[in-house]
């Protein structure tokens, strides 16, 4: 199990009487998401279904999107880690994180990317990528804070 620490949080796997947070993170999404990564409108995913994908996803090769939880409060606020890639050379990963409204604007995400990143570097990951959409600004933010290289992708997928 991979848990991490940084000034003000802990990362670590999820736990599954944090469902709500995770329905949360769905319903507050930008409308300009993708449909299939927000609520549709038959209410999936459920609070059920999220407490089943907690129950049985955790990965074990590698560190997956962890749970921030706030070490001082010990609220979970969100979560940052690592997804498979379809970009780059076989085995990349994209970094990715995400943040309940009210808890943005304080460095969360900045500060739980770089104990992220950190955990890549010393298991031989040499490079990251992320996705991000144009309209995405604070998301470009945090990647451009981190040292992340643009690449303009013309097709716009
Ligand atoms: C992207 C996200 C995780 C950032 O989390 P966060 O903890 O607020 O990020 P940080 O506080 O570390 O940094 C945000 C930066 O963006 C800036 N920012 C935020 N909104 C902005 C806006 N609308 N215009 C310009 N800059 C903006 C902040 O000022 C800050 O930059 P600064 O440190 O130079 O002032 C959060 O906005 C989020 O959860 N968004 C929805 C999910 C998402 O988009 N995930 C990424 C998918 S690619």
């Amino acid at each position: 199990m991979v848990a991490l620490e940084t000034d003000r949080l802990l990362l670590r796997p999820w736990r599954v009487e944090e469902t709500a947070v995770q329905r949360d993170l769905w319903a507050e999404r930008d409308p300009r998401v993708p449909p299939h990564r927000r609520i549709d409108a038959g209410g999936h995913p459920t609070l059920a279904e999220l407490e089943e994908s907690i129950r049985t996803g955790q990965p074990s090769s590698s560190i997956g999107l962890l749970a921030l939880e706030r070490r001082a409060e010990g609220d979970v606020i969100g979560y940052c880690g690592l997804i498979e890639s379809d970009r780059g050379a076989a085995g990349e990963a994209e970094l990715a994180f995400e943040l309940l409204r009210r808890h943005r604007g304080q460095g969360y995400a900045t500060e739980a990317s770089r104990a992220v990143m950190d955990w890549a570097r010393s298991s031989g990951h040499e490079r990251l990528w992320a996705t991000v959409w144009d309209w995405n600004t604070a998301s470009r933010r945090v990647l451009a804070k981190l040292g992340f290289t643009e690449i303009v992708n013309v097709k716009g997928d």
